[in-house]
């Protein structure tokens, strides 16, 4: 059957790295409650000239060499982002301008911190229809622009930055537990819009004509979170048909550390299976999973034959999972 199959990763972060003792001189904060409450010591922030395209394309050819294709044999870009460049056109169009690709299909997919995962199931979809053949899936955010930089609760919390992957369609044994039966297994996505005002942004095109600031009830989220990604997960793995002790890396979306700590405990997963990030890089929205694959792709730690879930969850609320084999 056709599948798509992960054939390289990449990631950028913007130059300036900020560290929790510089912001505890701006606000009312310190690198102890910091730590302590989220794992965060650094995140990076991204300075002039630096956008949510520039970072989507730094990681787009990063992904591109390792995979070690040219952007020409790209076919189709799904770029997941809260913080496009423009409300339109498409920031997945200017990263298409940008790696010079003549024609393709590029499109933004919009679900926040879980937008990744919806951009990886969408393009799976469109792969295994048989129409697209190779995909450069994008997660880009710039969230410093749209914190309140007066809120401690908020502003402390994300980092920006962008991971990409490329997918290609590939033909594979249908049995998701022949070890030649690459890509991705198995997706499952979820959205329950009651949430809304736990975590959104207070500004729009079609409602105050503003951009808007980051507003979040962290503690609901945070309960929420738990229970939605430990269930997911489950969906996710049930659906490849693989049982929780045949998973080798969980990278999963990086919003505090105690989140993906309870999570682990949750499915019975050891901590040291577990891919984290948040310490250097905060909660970077959409692109956390990508970014934090990457990482783990470039230190050695995920391999060919591995199998990785991917799991996030974000404003809408949103969350998901996805199950492959590296
Ligand atoms: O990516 C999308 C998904 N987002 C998430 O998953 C975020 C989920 N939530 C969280 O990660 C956590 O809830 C937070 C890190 C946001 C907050 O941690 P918490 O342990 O839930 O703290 P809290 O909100 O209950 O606040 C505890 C105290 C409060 O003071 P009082 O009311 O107890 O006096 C806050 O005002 O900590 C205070 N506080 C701070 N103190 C120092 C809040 N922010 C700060 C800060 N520095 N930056």
């Amino acid at each position: 059957m056709i599948r798509s199959v992960l054939i390289g990763t990449g990631s950028a972060l913007p130059a300036r790295r900020v560290s929790n003792a510089e912001l505890a001189a701006q606000v009312d904060t310190t690198d102890e409650w910091i730590v302590e409450r989220t794992g965060i010591r650094f995140r990076h922030i991204a300075g002039e000239g630096e956008t949510t395209a520039t970072l989507a394309r730094d990681a787009a050819l990063a992904a591109l060499s390792a995979a070690g294709v040219t952007a020409q044999d790209i076919d189709l870009i799904v770029l997941a982002t809260a913080t496009p460049d423009n409300t339109f056109p498409a920031t997945a169009t200017k990263v298409q301008a940008m790696l010079g690709i003549d024609d393709c299909v590029a499109f933004d997919v919009a679900a926040v911190c879980s937008g990744f995962l919806y951009a990886v199931q969408v393009a799976d979809s469109m792969l295994r229809s048989g129409v697209q053949r190779r995909a450069l899936v994008i997660g880009a955010e710039t969230f410093s622009r749209i914190l309140d930089w007066e809120d401690r609760t908020t502003c402390v919390l994300f980092g920006d930055g962008a991971g990409a992957i490329v997918l290609e369609a590939r033909d594979t044994p249908d049995d998701a537990t022949d070890a030649r039966a690459r890509g991705i297994l198995a997706t499952r996505l979820h959205a329950d819009g009651r949430h809304n005002e736990l975590l959104y942004v207070d500004g729009g095109p079609s409602t105050t004509g503003t951009v808007g600031k980051l507003r979040m009830k962290g503690r609901e989220v945070f309960r929420h979170a738990v229970v939605n990604l430990a269930a997911v997960m489950e969906e996710a793995l049930a659906a490849a048909g693989l049982p929780t002790d045949a998973v080798d890396w969980v990278v999963p979306h990086q919003a505090n550390a105690r989140i993906l700590d309870a999570t682990a405990r949750k499915l019975s997963l050891p901590a040291e299976k577990v891919v984290m990030t948040v310490d250097r890089h905060a909660n970077t929205s959409a692109a956390s999973v990508p970014l934090a694959l990457d990482q783990a792709v470039r230190d050695g730690r995920v391999v060919a034959g591995q199998i990785v879930v991917l799991e996030a969850m974000g404003g809408g609320f949103t969350w998901g999972a996805a199950v492959l084999r590296i």
